[in-house]
């Protein structure tokens, strides 16, 4: 079965005056029913995006289609949309319960019709208890889920959710990120979700789309991302990597050899790029670190423990091999594991060839 295309995002820019390029020729489409995160760094184009989505900005060029229809001219509250802003603003003076109901009382829905939908969608965010409050008398994680349910009984094809868990703590945080993915699969709602937190994109994304400077840099799976990301920005952004600057020599193929300088040299297993500079990249959990020298077809350097930082299930260990630093997570699997390193010991750091990932710069 092929899944139809909620929104069709087709060579879109937006410019604020003379100097500020938000949003740099984004093109991708994300699929109905899809769980579709935008990910990267303050300013990045984020909210300008999404508010183009929604009809709150208008594109200085391209073109946005939704459910198949383009978007030129459509005013937000005529758009299959809803939109969850950063602020998640909720009426002060209303109620929780008024709260949810007044965007369906504009839409003249009827009386019985509202308040079942009201209802379902207090119980849907766990917060059937409190509907009789107001927003003052709410906490930030119980308010930001009260706009999370007043969107989601509007019933749109499309839920877009800027920052959507911002003002929650971290325990909290990690519950909400499994209630809205049970919550999407329930409703079957496209969501769209912007966030900074790469580990919330991860877990909770079918696609990422990972932004630089208004510029999408690319679009995967969690995994495709965090295991083959294509250059050293994602790489970074997505989690800790060890990077070291290499060479080769003008065979892009598989199998080609890469010379990593000082370091030595390594066959290659993927296809790379034409440009001869690049960066080779490692994930701190697939560097394993021992006194004794390994054996095999493994990457291995020599070095020395500079720091080690203790971190409950794991440990994260530094290792300085001629001035350039390794980072290994190595997991505490039993209790006195942490302590079989200290600062200053000789140790090997090596790795699988099958680990190694092959970025542009
Ligand atoms: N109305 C505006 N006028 C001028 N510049 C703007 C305007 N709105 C946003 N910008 C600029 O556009 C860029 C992108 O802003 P945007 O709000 O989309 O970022 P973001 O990725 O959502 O960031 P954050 O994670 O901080 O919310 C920033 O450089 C911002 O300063
Ligand atoms: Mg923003």
């Amino acid at each position: 079965m092929t899944q139809s295309i909620a929104i069709k995002i087709d060579g879109v820019s937006k410019r604020y005056g003379r100097n500020v390029l938000a949003v740099d020729h984004a093109k991708f489409d994300i699929k109905e029913g899809e769980f579709f995160t935008l990910l990267g760094p303050s300013g990045c184009g984020k909210t300008t995006l999404m508010r183009m989505i929604a009809g709150f900005e208008t594109l200085t060029e391209g073109t946005i289609e939704i459910c198949g229809q383009d978007m030129h001219g459509v005013p937000p509250n005529k758009r299959p949309v809803n939109m969850v802003f950063q602020s998640y603003a909720v009426f002060p003076h209303m109620t929780v319960a008024e709260n949810l109901a007044y965007g369906l009382q504009i839409d003249k829905l009827g009386k019985s019709e509202i308040e079942k939908r009201v209802k379902d969608g207090l119980e849907m965010v766990r917060m059937s208890q409190f509907s009789d409050r107001r927003p003052n008398q709410l906490s930030g994680g119980q308010r930001q889920r009260v706009a999370l349910a007043r969107a989601l009984i509007k019933r749109p094809k499309v839920l877009l959710l800027d920052e959507p868990m911002s003002a929650l703590d971290a325990k909290l945080r990690e519950e909400m990120q499994v209630e809205l993915v049970t919550l999407q699969h329930e409703v079957g709602i496209t969501f769209v979700v912007v966030t900074h937190d790469q580990q919330e994109a991860l877990s909770m994304s079918d696609r990422v789309a990972v932004i630089e400077g208004g510029v999408v840099r690319q679009i995967a799976t969690p995994s495709e991302l965090y295991e083959h990301p294509k250059s050293k920005f994602v790489a970074d952004f997505i989690g800790k990597m060890t990077t070291f600057p290499g060479k080769h020599r003008g065979d892009t193929n598989a199998g080609s050899k890469i010379e990593i300088p000082h370091f030595g040299e390594f066959q290659c297993r993927e296809i790379v790029t034409d440009s001869p500079d690049l960066v080779v990249g490692i994930r701190p959990e697939k560097i394993e670190v021992r006194r004794r020298e390994p054996e095999g077809d493994v990457i291995k350097m020599r070095g020395k423990v500079k720091n080690i930082m203790y971190c409950g299930g794991e440990n994260h260990v530094y290792v300085d091999v001629d001035g350039h630093e390794i980072v290994a997570y190595l997991q505490n699997e039993t209790r006195g594991f942490h302590e079989k390193f200290q600062v200053g010991d000789d140790v090997w750091s090596y790795w699988e060839l099958n680990d190694v990932v092959v970025l542009d710069h």
